[in-house]
């Protein structure tokens, strides 16, 4: 696998976690906050908003996979949430890296929204827009992107790459320079 461009470095990230902070602080003012992370793509990101927050919050974390080592999706999306907490009229946002074709939200969505919570938002770090495939408008965006494959802040490519504090483009296609 091939790094290539660097989209958003370690700065602009943090800059750009910050005013979702505070944002997402000032929409839920007088409201309990309940976090869910989207296990593992977004542990960075969640990590770093949760502490850009001036606020109490609780948190739980869904493990979502749909991809399976590859970088296409299958639109098939497994969803264990033994560890969210409760759901049920509780004022929840769920935090995942990045959206593409839409259909991991589209399911977390309609299994959160099962048990009742009093609000349901999603924020995530990356949109990529042009590869969405069934509709789904998120609340808040961290940048939107073109239809690329990105590694680095938790992102990976087969597992590789999570470590990269910036976000790279990679080319899954080229293998054969592991080292790079
Ligand atoms: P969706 O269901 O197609 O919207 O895909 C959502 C999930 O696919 C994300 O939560 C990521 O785990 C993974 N994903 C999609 N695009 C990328 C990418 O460019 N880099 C790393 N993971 C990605
Ligand atoms: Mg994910």
């Amino acid at each position: 696998m091939k790094l290539g461009e660097t989209l958003f470095t370690a700065e602009a990230i943090d800059r750009r976690v910050k005013e979702l902070a505070d944002l997402i602080c000032l929409d839920y003012q007088g409201k309990d906050l309940h976090i869910i992370t989207v296990m593992k793509g977004s542990l960075f990101f969640t990590t770093d908003l949760i502490r850009a927050m001036d606020r109490r919050i609780t948190m739980g974390c869904l493990i979502a996979s749909s991809y399976r080592e590859k970088t296409v999706s299958e639109g098939n999306v497994e969803l264990l949430t033994q560890g969210m907490g409760a759901v049920g009229n509780r004022h929840v946002l769920v935090v995942d890296d990045i959206v593409d074709t839409g259909f991991t939200l589209a399911k977390i969505r309609e299994v959160l929204l099962s048990y009742d919570p009093a609000s349901l938002k999603f924020c995530v770090f990356l949109d990529k827009e042009a590869m969405r495939e069934v509709p789904f408008d998120v609340d808040y965006v961290g940048f939107t992107i073109p239809p690329e494959w990105v590694v680095g802040y938790g992102l990976d490519c087969a597992e590789q790459y999570r470590e990269l504090t910036s976000i790279r483009v990679v080319d899954p296609k080229a293998e054969d320079n592991e080292s790079q």
